[in-house]
């Protein structure tokens, strides 16, 4: 059992949405259920909807058993977490409803509040505001904001600047669920406890990188919301470049939150702008049409809610950092969504061998030894090395060998990303969030892309569901003499 620490009155505004059903919830429900979260916390779920309490209660419940993993709900654990539960009605549209808020949260003053806005981000702002206006901003009180962040540079700084006119940078927390999980979160590990990788970690050696966030399923019931956005502005602006951020940063001097963001921001600005005349060679962007998702037929993007978009679901491009340790080694990145399968890897692919001796004598050749980083769907770590294929053969063979550098899991259940996000808000540790000009400089590099792809520069392709990717990104590596580690 873990120690019980975290008294606060967690206040999930957009608790009613799909995020807070699918992911907020669950997660809260297995801090409560492991003792992270001290039994007087409460959880007040902030929404537009009039029902009561109880309601609200038999509402949560029904979907914590949807969304939890089958052995994880109990009704013992239940009746403990149901007792942190409130519901308060507020209508963002006229305020209605703080007077509610206030008098609950003043029954505990001096209480840590976390203020979680799961809402459009066009109601931050305004939620805000009426927290100030109540009263309802102490030094204890922390807001999470999560993405997106507006929908290009400009949009994110008029967010920022009116969260930021009623709360402090260090109270505002910016997620990237990401940055939750395990894997992501072992990169740094990876990279800065082991001498191995100290001097192969650089131009040097590497010869590029690859990172892949394919999903097998659609927008999900989120039309509204993801034909704004399409790929670029969902994935690759944010958790892409975090992935890539992490795997390119310079050493920071301790794991104060502050120094880890300060070496990410430092990447973000020296990635090389892709310009106009760049786009149509170095990104690709793509719809998928109808196929088949995991054995099952499925509709092409525009034969539903939609049958006119300029929205791209899959998105591929070659990045360029401009610093002296990446000199010449490009990172290909691409993120879609019913691609063949769920598969996030980052590969680091090294240099060939400066030479081959088995080659000449009897004709077996090298595959260059990779690094490969799996986060979903399972995650992994794997360095793929030579090694000699066993027997009396006269001639040396050889065969490409995995080697596992994975943990023995001590944990009885693998916890989600939010789960790590939340209790780290509670704890007030902002190390996985992002600071304000990590989002900004983030953006500035997206927002000549997104405007080209807008301006139709880079023409949209087509690709079948349940594929992976159009033909155009397989052609974009191919022309540097490159291919995706699809197997
Ligand atoms: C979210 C995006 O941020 O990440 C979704 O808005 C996407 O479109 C999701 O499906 C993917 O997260 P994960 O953890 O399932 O890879």
């Amino acid at each position: 059992m873990a120690r019980k620490n975290n008294l606060c009155d967690f206040i999930l505004f957009g608790g009613h949405g799909d995020l807070a059903f699918r992911k907020l919830m669950p997660a809260l429900f297995h801090l409560s259920k492991d003792g992270y979260l001290e039994d007087e916390s409460r959880i007040i779920t902030i929404s537009r909807r009039s029902i009561s309490n109880q309601e609200h209660k038999t509402l949560v419940k029904e979907r914590l058993i949807e969304f939890l993993p089958k052995d994880s709900f109990t009704e013992k654990d239940y009746e403990i977490f149901s007792k942190k539960l409130l519901l308060i009605t507020v209508d963002f549209s006229t305020n209605e409803g703080y007077e509610k808020l206030q008098e609950v949260l003043n029954e505990f003053e001096d209480r840590e509040r976390i203020n979680y806005l799961s809402t459009s981000p066009a109601f931050f702002g305004g939620i805000c505001q009426a927290l100030s206006k109540w009263d309802l901003i102490t030094e204890k009180t922390r807001v999470v904001l999560e993405k997106p962040l507006g929908r290009d540079l400009k949009s994110s700084q008029e967010i920022n600047k009116k969260v930021l006119s009623f709360f402090k940078e260090d109270q505002i927390y910016r997620i990237d669920h990401y940055l939750g999980k395990d894997t992501v979160q072992n990169i740094m590990a990876l990279r800065f406890s082991n001498r191995l990788f100290v001097h192969l970690w650089s131009s040097n050696h590497i010869d590029h990188v690859q990172i892949t966030v394919a999903e097998n399923v659609g927008a999900e019931g989120r039309w509204d919301y993801y034909n704004d956005y399409g790929a670029m502005r969902d994935m690759i602006q944010n958790h892409l470049m975090q992935l890539l951020c992490l795997i390119a940063m310079e050493p920071p001097c301790s794991l104060d939150a502050n120094d880890i963001r300060d070496e990410k921001v430092k990447i973000l600005k020296t990635l090389r702008p892709i310009t106009t005349t760049a786009l149509a060679n170095s990104t690709v962007r793509a719809q998928y049409t109808a196929g088949s998702s995991i054995g099952e037929s499925v509709p092409g993007y525009l034969d539903g809610e939609v049958t006119q978009s300029n929205t791209e679901t899959f998105a591929a491009m070659r990045v360029d950092i401009d610093n002296w340790r990446w000199n010449g080694v490009p990172f290909y990145i691409r993120s879609g969504k019913r691609m063949q399968k769920r598969n996030s890897e980052i590969v680091i692919q090294f240099k060939p061998m400066p030479h081959s001796i088995f080659e000449k004598s009897n004709g077996a050749s090298i595959v260059d030894n990779k690094l490969v980083i799996k986060l979903q769907p399972e995650e992994s770590i794997e360095l793929r090395l030579m090694n000699k294929i066993p027997g009396l053969s006269e001639n040396m063979k050889l065969q490409e060998v995995n080697l596992e550098l994975n943990a023995p899991q001590t944990q009885k259940r693998k916890s989600d990303a939010y789960e790590r996000l939340i209790l780290d808000v509670i704890r007030a540790n902002a190390t996985l969030f992002m600071r304000l000009d990590e989002v900004e400089a983030a953006w500035k590099w997206a927002d000549p892309i997104i405007e080209g792809w807008e301006n139709n520069l880079v023409p949209m392709k087509k690709y079948t569901a349940g594929t992976d990717g159009p033909t155009a990104a397989v052609q974009m590596i191919a022309q540097d003499g490159r291919s995706w580690n699809d197997e």
